[in-house]
């Protein structure tokens, strides 16, 4: 097998993991490839055009490989269009939040009128190095067309059965995302909950049933989970958390600093910020949402009645508003700058 590194041209197996929502940035990315890793950016929610700007943006600021994410699914069944139904259950969570911050509560607007297939157009005509995605596999013809193309694919696995169903579809590298990691659980073939392997018992896992890269994320943030990630027989590492603390990337600066308080030793799972299972610091929010009797819409239905919520967060600088996604391992963390966590990473990789 070819080290992952040559096959990549990078220098380092180190992955910045990507960040949807609009918290990756051009910046984070470029500063991670342009030491030596693969730098990404977290691009589901943006529009074709919104893409091309961003993939050229990356090139300018980078001419080292870089990777590009988008979701495969991204609408769960039956939430493709809010219905008064959906938006009554939806008054049921938010309604009396909404009352206490004097905030209106959003339109019943139209979805979005692009598909995941015209996201993947501009895969196909910029050509990153890498094309990674999660919740699901894209159709065989995409996948032959991006490894026609020279573009590299990655899929996230949070199960060995998920590893099996994406190696048998030939993707080129793996993500094995075990259950400590921040951001959603992208699980495909069976519901989340029921797929929170953790990092320590998925690697090894995806390693025995596949002769691919596979890349650990997961609880990673530092030199000793990068170290043990290897053991485990992972070829590279992605980490995701101690990356968003970085000043480069685009989280909401009350977040960032939640990053690096005592609470950020608390998370939980919860589909109430998104209506997809996602790991977040616990705050007095979300425990008010979870004690709601009605339950979360699906995606991405619940994330627009909990949109005006965190836009007040951002406005006022108020972190109890904010979905303040973190991974386990955030504690951990030390850096703000994301050339130094990259330095520290290299270290210990001679
Ligand atoms: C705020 C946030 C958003 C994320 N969004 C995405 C995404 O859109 N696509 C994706 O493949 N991974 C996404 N992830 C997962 C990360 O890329 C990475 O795999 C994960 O954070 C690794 O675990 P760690 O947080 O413990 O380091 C996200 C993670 C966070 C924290």
């Amino acid at each position: 097998m070819i080290a992952f590194t040559s096959q990549l041209g990078i220098e380092h197996p180190i992955i910045q993991g990507p960040f949807g929502g609009g918290l990756s940035s051009v910046k984070l990315a470029a500063a991670v490839s342009n030491a030596g890793g693969l730098g990404s950016f977290g691009a589901h929610h943006l529009t074709p055009t919104q893409m091309r700007e961003v993939i050229r943006d990356l090139k300018t600021a980078t001419a080292k490989p870089f990777n590009i994410n988008l979701w495969v699914s991204r609408y769960d069944p039956g939430a493709d269009e809010m219905t008064a139904a959906h938006h009554e259950a939806g008054l049921r969570q938010f309604g009396a939040i909404y009352e206490r911050l004097g905030i209106e509560a959003p339109p019943m607007e139209p979805p979005d009128d692009f598909s995941f297939e015209q996201q993947v157009e501009v895969i196909l005509d910029s050509r990153p190095a890498v094309f990674s995605f999660v919740f699901g596999i894209p159709d065989a013809e995409i996948l032959r067309e991006c490894n026609r193309r020279g573009v590299l694919t990655a899929g996230t696995a949070t199960t060995q059965e998920e590893a099996a169903a994406l190696d048998e579809a030939g993707v080129d590298m793996i993500v094995a995302t075990g259950s400590e990691a921040g951001g959603h659980r992208p699980s495909f073939l069976r519901p989340a909950e029921q797929s929170l392997t953790g990092t320590l018992a998925l690697v090894p896992q995806v390693r025995n049933i596949t002769r691919k890269p596979v890349i650990a994320a997961g609880g990673i943030a530092e030199i000793r989970g990068m170290r043990a990630a290897f053991q485990l027989g992972a070829d590279a590492v992605q980490i995701g958390t101690a990356f968003l603390a970085c000043e480069e990337s685009n989280c909401p600066p009350p977040h960032r600093e939640a990053l690096f308080t005592p609470s950020a030793a608390r998370t939980q799972l919860s589909r109430r910020f998104t209506g997809r299972l996602a790991r977040f610091m616990s705050t007095a929010l979300l425990d008010e949402l979870e004690n709601s009797p009605s339950p979360a819409l699906p995606f991405p239905l619940q994330a627009s009645f909990n949109h005006p919520v965190k836009t007040s967060g951002v406005r006022h600088g108020d972190c109890s508003l904010l979905p303040l996604y973190a991974g386990q391992a955030a504690p951990l963390i030390r850096h703000r700058k994301a050339s130094e966590l990259m330095s520290e990473l290299i270290s210990a990789l001679s």
